[in-house]
């Protein structure tokens, strides 16, 4: 699929924005602070209409006007879609082709958009949360069944909490609840499980394209319980054998909600022992490598590059460049970009 065109109006320092893009790779320079991520922010809202910047929707809002709005040409095969936001302090409104869409699966039906921001640098130096977010939300993505797993996984967990905090609870009902962790978290692990298992592969593919060079990369994910026979009598077990530290600490401390994923590079762990370098490449990698899992072609989802080049020698920002034309349609931002028979949009400081 490609972006076809994009008008924002009111959207962070953008009161009014009028563009037009092609398949392939387009380039979005500017200096800093011209509005090259507003304008990719606006591309990805298309897709979860949220930003992937953690901000409420009123600091979308150009300065302290009442709304801001993204009209959108959304192209798949033959199929024509155009997509309208409207957001305002109080909430926002999404229309595909004039119909109001609810239900956040069918946004990311009609666009998808995989994203590389600058922080993704850190992605396997920081939390776990932001590693489980990106199995979460591609594994959703692909098996909306998966995001209702996770939603009603969430709905008994904090229950479950509730109960532990309360300090006077019902045995009945906590053992209620742990069972209904012990049910979703059982699919859950076998999505995980199988997801990791199909990237590694990919993974690999992209690290030697990108690199040139023939490193070992694996990716690593251990769930709580093993995901075998037993799973359900065995992540029981666990559970009660960490009731007592779950009352003391008044939340439950084992379960999917707390995994994680690793990537190891050349048998080392790339968070603890990779160059920056490596971890903006593996990073990166990681993060387009759901592009791979899709096989309609028409269906494959827009890449999203901010501030990509930044750090990389020339070497690798020619691989990446070569590796990226092959690509549906690639948005790539930065102060200082030229790159043959690519589209440019230059913005402008206001
Ligand atoms: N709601 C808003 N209303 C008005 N201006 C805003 C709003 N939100 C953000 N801005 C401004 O938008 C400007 C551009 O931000 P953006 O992050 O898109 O720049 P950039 O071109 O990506 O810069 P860099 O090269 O440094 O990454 C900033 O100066 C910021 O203050
Ligand atoms: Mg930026």
């Amino acid at each position: 699929m490609f972006v076809k065109s994009l008008s924002v109006r009111n959207f962070r320092n953008h009161t009014y924005k009028d563009l037009e893009f092609s398949p392939g790779l387009n380039l979005i320079s500017g200096v800093n602070a011209s509005g090259k991520t507003n304008i990719v922010e606006a591309i990805y809202y298309l897709s979860l209409a949220r930003s992937f910047r953690g901000v409420d929707d009123e600091d979308i809002i150009y300065r302290s006007s009442e709304y801001a709005e993204i009209d959108s040409l959304v192209v798949e095969g033959s199929l024509k879609r155009k997509i309208h936001i409207i957001i305002t302090k109080k909430g926002r409104s999404v229309l595909v082709n004039g119909k109001k869409v609810s239900k956040l699966s069918d946004l990311t039906k009609c666009v998808n958009v995989l994203l590389f921001e600058p922080k993704d640098v850190l992605l396997f130096r920081g939390t776990p949360k932001e590693r489980r977010n990106f199995l979460d939300i591609n594994l959703s993505k692909q098996f909306p069944i998966y995001l209702e797993y996770i939603s009603r996984y969430e709905k008994a967990l904090r229950q479950r909490n509730e109960l532990l905090k309360s300090g006077n609870y019902d045995q009945k009902l906590l053992d209620t609840t742990t069972e209904l962790l012990v049910k979703y978290s059982g699919p859950i692990i076998k999505y995980r499980a199988m997801y990791v298992k199909d990237i590694n592969d990919i993974l690999i593919k992209i690290t030697r394209a990108l690199t040139g060079v023939k490193e070992k990369i694996e990716i690593h994910y251990r769930p709580f319980v093993s995901d075998d026979a037993d799973f359900n009598k065995v992540a029981l077990e666990a559970y009660n054998r960490a009731l007592e530290s779950d009352l003391k600490h008044k939340a439950t401390s084992i379960g999917i909600h707390r995994e994680d994923i690793s990537v190891s590079l050349n048998g080392k762990d790339i968070g603890t022992f990779g160059s920056q370098g490596e971890n903006r490449l593996v990073a990166l990698a990681l993060k387009i490598s759901p592009y791979f899992m899709v096989k309609d072609e028409d269906k494959k989802p827009v890449i999203v590059l901010d501030d990509v080049m930044s750090e990389l020698d020339e070497e690798h920002q020619a691989r990446l460049i070569k590796f990226l034309k092959n690509f549906s349609q690639v948005f790539i931002t930065g102060t200082e970009l030229n790159i043959d028979g690519a589209t440019h949009i230059q913005l402008n400081k206001a």
